[in-house]
């Protein structure tokens, strides 16, 4: 159209316009176009599966009964092949019905499972037909479900989400919906089913195998989870699967998210931005933002766990007393210690900053993982017993404490009752309103609780905006003032900066940043101080430039709240998410084509060039252990939390202090940058990489301790422990890394530690590097 349009149609008809609001943009049209690269094996013609027995898992005696027909399963490994012979030609290029569901929360990179999968079976026989069940596990349980074409996709290609067939939480967990989904299998004659999922939906793929073995119908699992958490080492520490899906995209988009804030906050010099990140439980997102984009202060959940306040141990030591409240950390001391940075920075001028949380950082203080517990367990008894369940029940928060304190009542009229007791009740309702709720919200279809649900945020900042107020009140925080500054104002206005400096500041002699001295907390002892240094008679005013330089070391602290979750959640994968999930749909498909089933795809080495990366199978039913699932014990696959002794860990803490930055001079923010699918192949998680270092002997050995608000106690320290993996113990419940009880000892976590226990450095001196893969 050329010239100037006569209307509004017209205008709306213009290429230009029509570009502009056109759904398809040029990055998602790219996207779309990009093949990602197949690993060695898949350029073959054929692929055959090699078992192998190098790798030792402790079997779960429960997993053993439950799961008999997959427990014996081994890790496989695809090979590929030129040739095969004419009978498994055939069978390799038999016809196929597969079906394909997601689970759980969208991870980016679940499109290209599907591609991958799909461009397989159709390479393999283009008369393969792949279903994806829609709306997650319900879709297979009510046959809902579309058929997957080349059109679709290719549409979906190298995209975020899991928009193509949606996903849901509903789990396949009882024998009516185990039937119905075996009917749905049949009725779409399939042979194999691949579960896109995390750890739950992995246990789910297991049980649906068991029970389909006899039918012929495979299933298959796909390690997906943007939380990190699904992570496989053997016995012997050999790692089968360092990462699942999404992990690395999530990372990115939180930490460029932050790295954006980052600039803003070292703009504007106001504001404390405090960013909640997802991670449901472990704090491996938190940790992989910190060293993507270096921010100030990161907390990690799992660094808080054998926390021992040396200060009420000494005490009670010196008192002859035991005090139980100085083991593990609780909100306050965290508060303290997020305090302690605000403070350091301040000294140097810096009044803003960005502080990272964890989402599960809940899971890792004492007090609140004790609540957590005694309320799932009072949940799940109540579900159990009555018709009705506990959230139709009391749907206010007013009848639920109602009801605790009922229980309250009975702990008191009968002993064995221990679950809430009345001091169980009095710390809880010294909560806030609104923390009270969150901890009481429904529990998730799978038990769990909903850490996402929670402004775990608000609560620690509020404790830590009253622990400053306090500092404030006692000359302890304050704003350091440049020197030349100070110099440069009172020399303006004829005030001696030699007389008034040592009146004003505690370190005027030096420094370049000057500290008013501690007395100095209003004008009016700024006046008093004055008095005394004979620089001011008590009906003098205020010399204007005094009172202006000490209004500027006053700190306000002001936050910004975000939680970073669901947008990075829907992000498009990365480079490396694009790769790692397209293979793994392909090696879903090696698996199916050869047989396997009740296993779980994996890409062995994703540390390595890409050249190095190996597609293999891994067993899930030996990987399964007991956990507490709404207050009953139930087989799962154990949850990975941060290692603290990784190299990734340890690198994080050997740089807390430099990106904390409290020393003058710019702070050490890092860009990450855009995501792209087109990047380069460095672009991979940072605790991968580092993860896969081998740590001089030693070097990893004990992370700095923490130390617990010098700058309002006085500098006493108190100290953490190295984790031991040691189970929480209350009343003879034993915590699982999701708040609920759990057998002691059991999973890989323990395994781990049995290695480091066994090794002649100790488990906390233990750094040795995991044996090389079989
Ligand atoms: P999955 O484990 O299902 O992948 O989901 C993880 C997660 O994104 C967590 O990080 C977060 O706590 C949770 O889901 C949020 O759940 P919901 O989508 O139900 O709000």
């Amino acid at each position: 159209m050329a010239g100037t349009p006569h209307d509004l149609g017209e205008l709306l008809e213009h290429p230009a316009v029509q570009r502009a609001v056109d759904d398809c943009s040029l990055e998602l049209q790219a996207r779309r176009e990009y093949r990602p690269p197949a690993c060695e094996v898949f350029h073959k013609a054929f692929t055959v599966l090699e078992e192998t027995d190098g790798y030792r898992f402790t079997i779960d005696k429960e997993a053993e009964r439950l799961l008999p027909k997959i427990i014996g399963n081994r890790v496989q490994v695809v090979r590929g092949r030129a040739k095969l012979s004419a009978e498994a030609r055939r069978e390799h290029a038999r016809q196929r019905h597969i079906g394909i569901v997601f689970s759980g929360g969208p991870a980016p990179g679940g499109h290209n499972v599907i591609a991958g999968l799909f461009d397989a079976a159709k390479r393999a026989n283009p008369e393969n037909r792949l279903f994806g069940f829609l709306v997650g596990p319900d879709g297979v349980v009510e046959n809902e479900c579309v058929e997957i074409t080349r059109e679709r996709v290719d549409a979906f290609r190298n995209l975020g989400g899991f928009t193509m067939l949606k996903t849901g939480r509903a789990k396949i967990d009882s024998r009516q919906k185990i039937d119905l989904s075996r009917r749905t299998c049949k009725e779409l004659k399939l042979d194999a089913l691949v579960i896109v999922g995390g750890d739950d939906s992995n246990t789910n793929a297991a049980f649906l195998a068991q029970e389909m073995f006899d039918d012929g119908i495979q299933v298959i699992g796909v390690p997906k989870t943007i939380d990190g958490d699904i992570q496989v080492r053997d016995d012997n520490g050999h790692l089968l699967c360092a990462v699942s899906f999404g992990f690395h995209t999530a990372a990115r988009a939180f930490a460029n998210a932050i790295a954006g804030l980052s600039n803003d906050a070292s703009s504007d010099i106001k504001y404390y931005h405090v960013c909640k990140v997802m991670g449901r439980v472990a704090s491996h997102l938190a940790l992989e933002v910190a060293l993507q984009a270096h921010p100030n202060i990161t907390v990690i959940g799992e660094d808080l766990v054998d926390f021992v306040d040396e200060e009420r141990m000494g005490k009670a030591r010196r008192d002859g007393t035991t005090d139980y409240t100085a083991y593990g950390m609780t909100l306050r001391h965290l508060s303290r210690i997020i305090c302690e940075g605000i403070v350091k920075r301040a000294a140097v001028g810096k009044n803003y900053g960005v502080i990272v949380i964890p989402e599960g950082v809940l899971e890792f203080i004492n007090e609140v993982e004790v609540f957590i517990m005694k309320l799932n367990t009072i949940i799940a008894e109540y579900n159990r017993t009555r018709d009705r369940d506990f959230h139709s029940a009391f749907p206010s928060l007013e009848q639920k404490l109602e009801f605790l304190h009922r229980l309250a009542q009975r702990s008191r009229d009968d002993d064995s009752f221990k679950l809430w007791n009345t001091r169980d009740e009095d710390l809880f309702n010294d909560l806030p309103e609104f923390f009270q709720e969150g901890l009481l919200t429904e529990r998730d279809s799978h038990g769990n609780f909903q850490f996402s649900q929670i402004h775990t945020e608000r609560v620690l900042m509020g404790l830590v905006h009253d622990y400053l107020n306090i500092l404030k009140e006692k000359g302890r925080y304050k704003l350091g003032i440049r020197r030349d500054y100070v110099v440069k104002t009172l020399r303006k206005s004829g005030l001696d900066p030699e007389r008034y400096g040592p009146a004003i500041f505690q370190n005027y002699g030096d420094g370049d940043y000057l500290l008013t001295k501690g007395s100095i907390i209003s004008a009016k002892t700024l006046r008093q101080e004055l008095e005394r240094a004979g620089l001011l008679q008590p009906q003098d005013p205020l010399p204007a430039a005094v009172e202006g330089i000490y209004k500027k070391t006053v700190p306000s602290f002001k936050t910004q709240e975000h939680f970073y979750g669901y947008d990075g959640r829907g992000n498009d994968p990365t480079r490396f998410d694009c790769i790692y999930t397209y293979n793994l749909g392909l090696t879903a498909f090696s698996l199916i084509a050869n047989g396997a089933t009740g296993q779980m795809t994996a890409i062995r080495n994703l540390e390595r060039s890409f050249a190095e990366w190996e597609p293999i199978g891994i067993p899930i039913a030996p990987l399964m252990h007991l956990e507490d699932r709404k207050g009953k014990l139930a087989l799962v696959l154990e949850k990975a939390l941060v290692d603290l002794g990784s190299v990734a860990f340890n690198v994080f803490k050997a740089h807390q202090d430099r990106w904390l930055a409290a020393a003058p001079g710019e702070d050490h923010y890092r860009r990450p940058g855009p995501i792209r699918c087109d990047g380069n192949d460095e672009d991979r998680p940072i605790t991968l990489v580092l993860n896969a270092l081998t740590a001089p002997p030693g070097a990893c050995a004990a992370a700095r301790p923490l130390t617990r608000s010098p700058a309002g106690d006085g500098g006493k320290k108190s100290t953490r422990r190295t984790a031991t993996g040691a189970p929480l113990r209350v009343d003879g419940l034993v915590k699982g890394p999701r708040g609920g009880l759990s057998a002691p000892g059991t999973g890989s976590r323990a395994a781990s530690f049995q290695h480091r226990s066994a090794c002649p450095a100790g488990p906390s001196g233990c750094r040795c590097p995991p044996p090389a893969g079989p």
